[in-house]
């Protein structure tokens, strides 16, 4: 496996509410920059927040993600972001196809739609894919998986892959507790068919450029198994990214696995 830097995606869904709350997380976080070198640490506040995470950062090397975008480029659409809006403020990266905004009926036509917007606004597009639960007797959850990034990687050409992460994120390992989270070898084998699918798309070279994250009740007594068992180049975290204290214990593991 192509080593790369070790990517930690904190996804602050709808825990942080204030700006306050959000400086103040960040001010112990950037105090740990012994943990952070040589991991890339990105920060996905909400939209309301995006700002004043841009701010709290400045001078640091975390970056800065949306958790969402809107498929349209501007336009009557009350309640939604552009692409141009996020990089405007500051975002670099955004995520897209989240199993929460799914389930909100976000459609794979929709995220194609999103994924262009992006990437033409000069974003770096975090993509989520990841099966609602595991067929234990035939494995359709990977046909479930290749549909998704095939739908998702249609419209992409091979300069593109640069400017995307894959974060495979089983909808039924997020939100739980650390021992609910998927087993390293299992998402070895998941993580090596995401790879082959982005190989078959974008060629080889570009196809294993890509960095594949794992998403799913991380925490830091399980971080590091994930990422040294399960062949991938980072993490997606939800819960557990919220208290500056417990991700950077958790980057702390990711690394000191790595090391072994
Ligand atoms: P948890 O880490 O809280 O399970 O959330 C995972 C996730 O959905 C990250 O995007």
């Amino acid at each position: 496996m192509v080593k790369k830097k070790l990517l930690i995606i904190a996804n602050w869904k709808m825990y942080v509410a204030t700006s306050l709350e959000a400086r103040r997380a960040l001010q112990s976080l950037r105090k740990q920059s012994l943990v952070l070198r040589g991991a890339e640490m990105v920060i996905a506040p909400s939209f309301a927040l995006l700002s004043a995470v841009v701010d709290a950062t400045k001078g640091s090397k975390i970056g800065v993600a949306a958790q969402s975008v809107s498929p349209c480029a501007d336009g009557a659409h009350t309640g939604d972001v552009s692409a141009l809006m996020l990089k405007a403020v500051g975002a670099k990266s955004v995520i897209i196809g989240h199993s929460e905004r799914r389930a909100s009926g976000e459609t794979d036509a929709m995220i194609r739609e999103e994924i262009t917007q992006a990437l033409s606004a000069g974003l770096r597009v975090v993509l989520c894919v990841g099966e609602k639960e595991r067929d234990h007797d035939h494995g359709s959850h990977f046909a479930f998986i290749a549909s998704q990034l095939r739908s998702a990687l249609a419209d992409l050409a091979k300069s593109d892959a640069h400017h995307l992460v894959i974060a495979y994120e089983p909808v039924w390992a997020i939100g739980k507790s650390a021992n609910a989270a998927m087993a390293p070898a299992a998402l070895r084998e998941t993580s090596i068919f995401i790879k082959k699918i982005l190989v078959e798309h974008f060629g080889r070279e570009a196809g294993i450029s890509v960095p594949i994250l794992y998403g799913g009740s991380v925490d830091e007594t399980n971080a590091g198994a994930l990422v040294s068992g399960g062949e991938v180049d980072g993490l997606l975290v939800g819960r557990a990214s919220v208290k500056a204290s417990s991700l950077a214990a958790l980057i702390q593991a990711c690394k000191a696995a790595a090391q072994k």
